[in-house]
C-alpha cells in the first residue's frame, strides 16, 4: 500500500464532519491530520463525537487556512455556506485538492447565488474551474478537477432519479415534478427552531415550498443535461427520523411507456455504477435499506395509461448526499479505486 495522503475536515463538529470521521477511518489511503471547529477548539474530537471514542485521537483546532495547508493534501470544507469561499483560494493555491459540502461552488452564475442565498458570492472567479461532483454524471471533470462542489442531498437524490430520463430524452417538456422528504439531520448540528424536538416529531410537512435553495441546483443540472431550461417544480418534506432521504420525482413521458422499458432506461445508466442499485421490479426505494451508505435505490412506475411516471430514489442524506459522495469524489479526484472507504451495506433495522 502507498503512502496515505493527509486530509483535513473543516468543520468538523457537525453531522457531515462527524460521518466525514466515519467513512475516512476506514479508508485505506488517506489519515485525517486535522479536524477544525471554532467553537470545540482545543478539545478532543471524541468528546463531540462520542461514537468515535477510541477511534480518534486528535483535537479540534481553529480553522485557519494557513494551518489546514501546512497539515494537509486534501480538505474536506464542511462549513456553513458563505464560509468555504473565503478558505478555498488559499488551500488551492498552496496546492491542495479541495471538495466543498456546501452550496458555495455549486451554482454556476454568481447573480444566482446571491438571488437564492441572499449574499453575494465571495469569490466568483473559483466558480469557473469548480467541478459539480453529481460523480456518475461528471466522473471525467471530478478527476481533472481541483474544486469539487460537492452536490446539495436533495439534489442528489433527485438528480439520480431523473437525469437518465432527461438524456435518453423520455420526459415531456414543462412536466417535472419534484416531491421529496427528508431527515432532520439534513438541517445540521445547530439546533434551531424548526429542528428542535417537539417541532418534528411526530409532524411531517411541506416547508419552502417553491423557494427552497436546492431549487436552481436541480434545475442547473438538468437544464445542463438537456441543454434547454427545465423548470422544476421542487416541494419538499421535513420527516421525523434523522437520516435520509427519499425523492419522488413526476414527469409526463413523450410517448407511451411502460415500467419495463423506464426501468431498461435506468438499467442502461446504473448497470455499472458501483453505488446506484436499480431495484428489482415490484420494488421500491426505502431509506432504512440505504442508511448509513454511499448508496442510492431506484425505481421507476408508470401509471395507466402509460404517459405519466414517477422514478423514485433513497439515499442517506449525510451518505450519498454528503460525506460518502465527498469522498468518493476524492477517490476520483486522488486517483483511488472509486470504492475505497465505501464500500458496504447499511445497518437495519
Ligand atoms: N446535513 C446534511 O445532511 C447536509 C447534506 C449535504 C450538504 N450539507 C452541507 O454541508 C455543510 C455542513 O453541514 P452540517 O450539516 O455538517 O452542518 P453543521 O452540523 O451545522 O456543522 C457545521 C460545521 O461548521 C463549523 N462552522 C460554523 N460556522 C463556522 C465559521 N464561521 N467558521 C468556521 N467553521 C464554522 C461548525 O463548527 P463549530 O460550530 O463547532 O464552531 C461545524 O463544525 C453545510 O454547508 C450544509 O449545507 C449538509
Amino acid at each position: 500500500m502507498g503512502k496515505k495522503i493527509r486530509v483535513a475536515i473543516v468543520g468538523a463538529s457537525g453531522y457531515t464532519g462527524g460521518e466525514l470521521f466515519r467513512l475516512l477511518i476506514r479508508h485505506p489511503s488517506v489519515r485525517v491530520a486535522l479536524a477544525t471547529s471554532e467553537r470545540e477548539a482545543g478539545k478532543p474530537v471524541a468528546d463531540s463525537h462520542p461514537f468515535l471514542r477510541g477511534f480518534v485521537a486528535i483535537e479540534f483546532i481553529k480553522a485557519d487556512p494557513a494551518a489546514v495547508a501546512r497539515s494537509a493534501d486534501f480538505a474536506f470544507l464542511a462549513l456553513p455556506h458563505g464560509e468555504s469561499f473565503k478558505m478555498a483560494r488559499l488551500l488551492l493555491k498552496a496546492g491542495l485538492k479541495v471538495v466543498d459540502l456546501s452550496a458555495d461552488f455549486r451554482l454556476r452564475d454568481p447573480r444566482a447565488y446571491r438571488r437564492w442565498y441572499d449574499a453575494t458570492h465571495g469569490d466568483p472567479d473559483l466558480l469557473h474551474g469548480a467541478v459539480y461532483g453529481l460523480t456518475e454524471f461528471r466522473r471525467k471533470e471530478v478527476a481533472r478537477a481541483r474544486l469539487v462542489a460537492n452536490p446539495g442531498c436533495y439534489p442528489t437524490a433527485a438528480l439520480l432519479g431523473l437525469l437518465p430520463f432527461l438524456e435518453s430524452g423520455v420526459v415531456a417538456p414543462g412536466s417535472v415534478i419534484v416531491d421529496a422528504k427528508s431527515g432532520v439531520s439534513g438541517a445540521g448540528r445547530t439546533p434551531s427552531a424548526a429542528s428542535h424536538y417537539p417541532e418534528t416529531t411526530e409532524a411531517f410537512g411541506p416547508y419552502k415550498v417553491g423557494s427552497h435553495r436546492h431549487t436552481p441546483e436541480i434545475a442547473q443540472e438538468a437544464a445542463a443535461s438537456l441543454g434547454r431550461r427545465v423548470p422544476v417544480r421542487f416541494v419538499p418534506h421535513l420527516v421525523p427520523m434523522s437520516r435520509g432521504i427519499l425523492a419522488a420525482v413526476y414527469f409526463r413521458t413523450r410517448r407511451t411507456a411502460d415500467d419495463e422499458a423506464l426501468r431498461s432506461v435506468l438499467v442502461r445508466r446504473y448497470g455499472h455504477e458501483p453505488f446506484v442499485r436499480v431495484l428489482p421490479p415490484g420494488r421500491f426505494p426505502n431509506t432504512r435499506d440505504v442508511r448509513g451508505t454511499n448508496l442510492a435505490d431506484v425505481q421507476v412506475k408508470v401509471f395507466e395509461g402509460g404517459r405519466d411516471a414517477v422514478v423514485m430514489a433513497a439515499i442517506d442524506n449525510l451518505g450519498k448526499g454528503a460525506a460518502g459522495q465527498a469522498i468518493q469524489n476524492m477517490n476520483v479526484m486522488m486517483g483511488f479505486p472509486e470504492t475505497a472507504g465505501l464500500d458496504f451495506p447499511g445497518a437495519v433495522p
